[in-house]
């Protein structure tokens, strides 16, 4: 569904505009997202999993509020994980039970929000956030549905900063020790929770299934224990997100249609087998939807040769529009998109304006011998966790969101003005 086309003379095109144009029009850096690819990507998650689960995009890796809207209109639902993407969603129109609220360190004042607007789920990360949720529940005299975030012992293959269902980390309730159990107990006994279901999130950027085939048997395996010591079979699993997408050409990914048969039946195979009623599946991809969504559009400035190493390529933003490749030595790709060349491939390094010498946005890359200042650059797969965890370091102004589809742009999120940051500082 991807819009990026090359025609014979060179253009690049994205959902039908060049390149160039774009760049006119909005300036660089810009992050350029196709809307066309966005609902493929959304309605190939919801055609996927069909009607007997439900598919929570995770906003953590872009929100805005036009992003919110494209999920509503493809029948997706939404995770978010602070007032903040609370505040966004609700603004944008999303219905509140369509909305799960996540996070390990939720405020009371959050929580008082989530339940007031009334969301669909909380999902419960720590012992004392059964006890906080409840109370703020009965306060508000209602019954708030939760699921229980446990962590089933996987190690997910992938960077550790981003694998999160080992036991040495910050989130959920470990399954080890019957920890995850009697946070079940706890929960069942309290009035101001509906306990709908157990959650579960091994980690971000994974192309492995068996991982997720672990912790479906585990979560399952705790569903029975439930049904055992309670009698009461939980309605819903969450499987969470952290399919990974291609960044570049070495990288391999599912299609949603198998990622959906495979988790679909490994939980009713678990299922079957421990005689329990199949519950409702929910998954929360967000890279998977967004990131090949979006490339970034830069603008060649300073072009550093050094002899014998490699050249450095200065674009127009760097470390603060896509913290990545410093934080996970995450890999992309470029290419040069507002000419063709026919110099010969360097080996370059393409590095942003920052005051740190990690300010690096493609480590490696080959680029035309003849790049020269002025030239347009893209570096795709950053519709997530780029905008999203995009920084002001060194002042720098944020870039703005554009979205194109069918020979429209239109500006999602303005780029950001010295007047917006100067605003903030009231010393
Ligand atoms: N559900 C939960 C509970 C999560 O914590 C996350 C991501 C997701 C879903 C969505 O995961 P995804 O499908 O997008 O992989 N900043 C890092 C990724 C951090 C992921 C945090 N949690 C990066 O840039 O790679």
């Amino acid at each position: 569904a991807q819009t990026v086309t090359r025609d014979s003379q060179g253009v690049v095109t994205v959902g039908g505009i060049d390149v160039k144009a774009l760049a006119e029009e909005h300036g660089t850096p810009a992050y350029i997202v196709d809307e066309t690819d966005f609902r493929a990507r959304a309605r190939a998650w919801r055609t996927a999993f069909g009607h007997d689960a439900d598919v929570f995009y995770a906003g953590k890796a872009f929100l805005s509020r036009a992003i919110v809207r494209w999920l509503h209109e493809e029948g997706l639902n939404l995770d978010v994980c602070s007032g903040g993407e609370l505040a966004t969603a609700l603004s944008a129109g999303m219905p509140a039970d369509r909305i799960a609220f996540h996070g390990n360190n939720k405020s009371t004042e959050e929580i008082h929000r989530a339940i007031t607007a009334g969301v669909g789920r909380i999902v419960l990360d720590s012992f004392q956030e059964i006890v906080r949720v409840a109370h703020i529940a009965e306060s508000l005299g209602k019954r708030q549905r939760v699921q229980i975030r446990i962590t089933v012992g996987v190690e997910a293959h992938t960077h550790e900063f981003i694998a999160t269902a080992h036991e040495d980390q910050k989130f959920g309730i470990p399954l080890a020790g019957g920890q995850a159990a009697e946070a079940v107990r706890r929960a069942l006994r309290l009035d101001g929770l509906e306990l709908i279901g157990i959650h579960s999130h091994i980690g971000s950027q994974i192309f492995d299934m068996s991982g997720f085939e672990v912790a479906a048997h585990r979560v399952v395996g705790l569903l029975k224990d439930i049904r055992d010591e309670h009698g009461v079979e939980l309605p819903e699993i969450d499987l969470g997100g952290g399919l990974g997408i291609a960044y570049t050409s070495d990288d391999d990914p599912r299609e949603p249609h198998e990622i959906a048969k495979a988790l679909t039946e490994i939980v009713s195979r678990e299922c079957d087998s421990a005689k329990l009623r199949t519950p409702r599946i929910s998954v929360e991809p967000g890279r998977a939807i967004v990131g090949p969504t979006a490339f970034t559009l830069y603008e060649v400035g300073t072009i550093k040769p050094l002899d014998g190493l490699r050249t450095y390529v200065s674009v127009d933003g760097g470390m603060s529009d896509n913290i990545r490749t410093a934080l996970y030595d995450a890999e992309y790709s470029v290419a040069l998109v507002s000419r063709t060349s026919d110099a010969a491939p360097m080996l370059a390094r393409v590095v942003g304006k920052h005051c740190e010498s990690g300010d690096i946005v493609v480590k490696d890359a080959f680029l035309p011998a003849d790049l020269a200042p002025g030239d347009l650059i893209a570096v795709p797969a950053t519709g997530a966790y780029c905008r999203s965890m995009a920084s002001n370091y060194n002042h720098v102004l944020r870039p703005p969101v554009v979205a194109v589809n069918d020979g429209a742009s239109r500006v999602i999120v303005r780029r950001e003005t010295e007047e917006d940051l100067l605003r903030l500082d009231v010393g």
